[in-house]
């Protein structure tokens, strides 16, 4: 009620700003400190930290439930196996799987591309057919197409970009011939930030019969996903990058596609029956899951979505956007600097390169500020050749991080003008 009118105000709806500063005590590393001052962690795309209920579930995983999973009679195995499966079903949850069936657990999302290439490419590509990715891949999504088409006397093709980083969809309907395979596209690339089209790619695709791989790598730390909506016929994720432990990751493959798709390795937990005659298979997703699994990365994994479905995920998107802004805006200000990826739809991350130093030397520099960013090609060299640089300065940013950040990294890099620029 207002003094002035005495009547109720109509209030506009609060959107409730994210408070990074509440979600930082739940990451307890972010608290420590580096080369004397408080760590400023700007290398999330990376790796990602990890929230305490992360590390105290993999903790009690260890004290309370450890033996290996889906062989045993005795309650501790059933327990460990609940706890597994649990970890598969919360990835389903976040990745809005139809079903945790179509949830198999890899290494990360190398692993889960290379899976694909192994078993679904070795079936359907054949000589003088085509595989086609895109000019910003990681590595992880270009050498194991590259591998696969060496093998079996096919062609990679490649959308092309612009200059701001986005690729040229007017292509598409060139590219996509009656040879194509496979599309492989990376959802959100890890050197430019570029968020891109995947929907318009995968309508494009099926509309003639073809199905999609996403690399999700750098999405799925950005948000939940919806592979249902995306309708992507296989979608890689890593755990590690998504505030999970290393070693675990999680590949979604249509139900439809892993059941034709040979398994991807031999071995004990992937069989029905073994007989020296014969082998038959476990049904999805057992058969891609050949040996004892992570079992301690899929719980952990599955806490590290517990944790993120409790996220306002609206109040996220808002917060990245505006450190996003904010750094973009201060970044490039600094005289000397250029942008590299400069596209007009971009997740948090800020590449770029300073006149007169090198970003191996501005690492090195911002290092000694306690700041962490990564210097490199960041396995994408393709990228790098493209904008005629030999590597970046990158500063990839969490929910977690703060303007206070991207403050400090502006004050590092003007060190580095002052230490290195003549
Ligand atoms: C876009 C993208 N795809 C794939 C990967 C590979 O992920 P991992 O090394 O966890 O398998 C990365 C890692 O940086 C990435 O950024």
């Amino acid at each position: 009620m207002t003094a002035a009118t005495g009547r109720h105000e109509v209030a506009a709806p609060v959107r409730p700003a994210f408070d990074a500063d509440r979600v930082r005590a739940d990451f307890p590393l972010l608290s420590r400190s580096m080369r004397g001052k408080s760590l400023v962690y700007l290398d999330n795309a990376a790796t990602s930290q990890k929230p305490r209920h992360v590390i105290d579930a993999i903790h009690r995983y260890y004290e309370t439930l450890n033996a290996n999973v889906h062989r045993g009679v005795y309650q501790l195995s059933e327990e460990a196996t609940a706890a597994y499966e649990w970890g598969r079903a919360m990835v389903a949850r976040y990745l809005h799987a139809p079903s945790p069936a179509e949830i198999v657990f890899v290494r990360g999302a190398t692993e889960g591309i290379n899976l694909v290439a192994a078993t679904f490419g070795r079936r359907h590509v054949g000589p003088g057919d085509e595989v086609l990715i895109s000019a910003m891949e990681h590595h992880s999504n270009i050498v194991p197409w590259q591998m696969l088409c060496e093998e079996r006397g096919a062609k990679l093709r490649v959308i092309p970009m612009n200059e701001r980083g986005e690729l040229l969809l007017d292509r598409l309907p060139d590219l996509l011939t009656p040879r194509t395979r496979i599309v492989a596209v990376v959802h959100v690339s890890n050197s430019l930030g570029t968020v891109n089209p995947v929907r318009e790619i995968i309508q494009e695709a099926h509309a003639r019969g073809i199905p999609v791989l996403i690399d999700g790598a750098q999405a799925a730390p950005h948000g939940p996903v919806d592979v249902q909506a995306l309708d992507c016929d296989f979608y890689a994720v890593s755990g590690h990058k998504m505030f999970g432990p290393t070693g675990i990751g999680a590949l979604f493959g249509k139900r439809a596609l892993l059941d034709e798709m040979p398994p991807y390795q031999g071995g004990g937990e992937m069989i029905q029956s073994v007989t020296f005659a014969k082998t038959t298979y476990a049904p999805l997703p057992m058969k891609f899951e050949a040996g004892t699994p992570n079992i301690e990365g899929a719980v952990g994994l599955g806490a590290a979505v517990d944790y993120l479905r409790q996220l306002d995920w609206d109040a996220v998107a808002r917060h990245e956007a505006d450190l996003l802004t904010y750094a973009t805006e201060a970044v490039s200000s600094i005289p000397g600097v250029r942008l590299v990826g400069t596209a007009a739809h971009k997740a948090s991350v800020v590449s770029f390169v300073m006149e007169g130093a090198h970003p191996h030397d501005i690492g090195t520099v911002l290092d000694q500020e306690g700041v962490a960013v990564r210097t490199g090609h960041h396995c994408t060299q393709p990228v790098m050749d493209f904008f005629g640089v030999p590597a970046t300065a990158r500063a990839s940013m969490a929910f977690y991080n703060t303007r206070d950040d991207v403050d400090r990294l502006v004050a590092g890099l003007h060190r580095v003008r002052e230490l290195l620029v003549k």
